[in-house]
């Protein structure tokens, strides 16, 4: 043997003997680094805001949407910064119709802090509070728990689906509107951000792009005040492709409902389409199209809300219709209205009917049937099997349905444009053959009509303007009413506007 292959010899033995100390070695530090993350983790700040006041708690509070479906608040305050063509005249969210009412973020924006990023996104005011005007000079005042009349969902989602891909979406990018809109990130913060939420941020916006832009693609716009309720939940949540979607299932915006009253709704059959008579699975279920999971639903916050909702009023109509027609109409409504939707006392929305909280088929109704349609038999089984699954609120009561719900209309005067899908912008024009309805307007103003509802002035077409022609749209159906004799409509109206 060579005094070199000797030395050779002895550094192999050596190097067996040390490899799995090295191997052990690397994988304690290993863990030493495993742990330490998930302990900064921990350490990290984590929680949300508790509002003393329900209804600010109703406007800010946050329902556990913001972990799973949220954006972190630093960049939200900087999209108006990076994006001022979409975000004019304005300059904030109000370009989207999203109301202020003196806090930083809009009514409907919550936050949740999540191992120490603060997050954003949606509560149940977003859609579920909106203005008044008593003329056009007059301010706004916002009422808790009417539609949202104003808010372009749409448009805002549209919005965020094109920021997903849009170069302006860098972290470098990204970091300078946060300097300029006053919240720069700190030297710690900026490692985190980069490692774990710009990644993160982006790759969801992309995904939720890939989901639902091949949707909205096959989908006419909502428009202000209104939402499609079911088909994003199949996209999103259920990972259906949007081109799975059937042609008949594929639309269906609803006009936010106003949500007073909720407590002698118990075990009606409501939700536009009557598809449900829990109305703790009604609020769940709302809370999911806020953006909610299973995993990240906040029930406390959720349970504090439906609480309050049992009880709110509506506040009373401001209309002053001339006290002799309201009596007569009262009786024309009595005989025609009242055993479907209950009727409007001296103190208050009686709710009887023989009729009330049940489904009418949709042959009686006549309406557009869009709405009924997307919500499917298959989805509704989807939703039965896997919601809440092996918990208690695990949902039970979701039932297909073959019209829509006959509601309770208390509220009434701040609920137009009226039937489900938001197609008629007065009461009086409810009362007027189909035929005479308006074929275009535009939805979304606050100032209140003498006729019932919103002014809501003719359009000829194109972006913004809502064409019932259009898919979903239909103002047909409802011909309750419809044909009395021109005296009796008119008292009718006159007791409508009490409501
Ligand atoms: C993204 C908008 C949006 C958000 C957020 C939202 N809702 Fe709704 N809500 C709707 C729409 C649209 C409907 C009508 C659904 C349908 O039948 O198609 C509705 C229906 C309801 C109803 C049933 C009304 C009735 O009489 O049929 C209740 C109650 C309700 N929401 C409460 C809530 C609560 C509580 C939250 C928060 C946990 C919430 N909503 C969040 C849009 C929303
Ligand atoms: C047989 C039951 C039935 C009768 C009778 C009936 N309605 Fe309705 N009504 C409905 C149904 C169902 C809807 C929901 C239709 C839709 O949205 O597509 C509705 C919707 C409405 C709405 C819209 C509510 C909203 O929030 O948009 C108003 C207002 C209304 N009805 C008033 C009347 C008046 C006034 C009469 C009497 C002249 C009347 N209804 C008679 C079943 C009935």
């Amino acid at each position: 043997m060579t005094y070199h292959s000797a030395v050779e010899a002895e550094l192999a033995r050596r190097r067996r003997l040390w490899r799995p100390l090295l191997v052990l070695v690397l994988i304690v530090l290993l863990a030493v680094v495993v742990l330490g993350i998930a302990v900064v983790l921990r350490v990290l700040p984590s929680g949300t805001p508790h509002y003393r006041s329900e209804d600010a708690h109703f406007r800010h509070g946050s329902i556990g949407a913001e972990p799973e479906s949220g954006i972190p608040y630093k960049v939200w305050m900087a999209l108006p910064e990076l994006f001022p063509e979409r975000f004019a005249p304005q300059g904030d969210y109000s370009a989207f119709g999203f109301l202020y009412d003196g806090e930083t973020l809009p009514v409907g924006i919550s936050r949740r802090t999540v191992s120490g990023v603060e997050l954003v996104w949606f509560n149940c005011a977003v859609c579920h509070t909106g203005t008044v005007r008593a003329n056009a000079e007059a301010a706004p005042e916002l009422i808790s728990g009417m539609p949202a009349q104003q808010l372009d969902l749409h448009g805002f989602t549209r919005f965020i689906l094109d920021a997903a891909t849009d170069p302006r979406v860098s972290p470098e990018s990204l970091r300078a509107a946060m300097r300029d809109s006053g919240n720069a990130l700190g030297p710690v913060e900026a490692l985190i951000w980069r490692f774990a939420v710009f990644p993160r941020l982006r790759e969801g916006m992309i995904d939720r792009a890939a989901r639902l832009s091949p949707l909205l693609d096959r989908q006419p716009a909502w428009g202000p005040g209104r939402v499609d309720t079911f088909n994003p939940y199949k996209v999103l949540a259920f990972r259906q492709h949007a081109r799975e979607l059937t042609e008949g299932e594929v639309v269906g915006a609803s006009d936010f409902p106003s949500i007073f009253l909720q407590g002698p709704r118990e075990g009606m059959q409501l939700h536009w389409d009557g598809n449900n008579t829990s109305l703790a699975e009604r609020n769940l279920s709302a809370a999911l199209g806020a953006g909610v999971t299973p995993a990240t639903a906040d029930h406390p916050a959720i349970e504090r809300i439906a609480r309050w909702l049992r009880e709110l009023p509506p506040p009373p109509s401001p209309h002053r219709p001339d006290p002799a027609a309201v009596d007569r109409g009262r009786a024309v409504y009595a005989r025609d209205c009242a055993g479907c939707h209950g009727r409007q006392g001296d103190d208050g929305y009686v709710f009887e009917g023989a009729r009330l909280g049940t489904v009418e088929p949709l042959a009686n109704v006549g309406t557009d049937r869009a709405r009924l349609d997307s919500y499917t038999q298959s989805f509704r089984d989807a939703q039965v099997r896997e919601l809440f699954k092996g918990t208690p609120h695990a949902f039970r009561n979701f039932t297909k349905t073959d019209g829509y719900a006959n509601a309770p209309l208390d509220g009434l005067w701040l609920r137009g444009p009226y039937l489900h899908n938001g197609s008629v912008p007065t009461l009086a024009d409810l009362l007027a053959p189909p035929e005479a309805r308006p074929p275009r307007f535009r939805r979304g103003g606050d100032v209140i009509d003498p006729q019932g509802g919103f002014v809501s002035p003719p359009c000829d077409g194109g972006p913004g303007c809502f064409d019932t022609a259009l898919r979903g749209n239909s103002n047909a159906g409802h011909l309750w009413g419809t044909g009395l004799p021109v005296p009796e409509k008119s008292d009718l109206l006159a007791y409508l506007l009490t409501f």
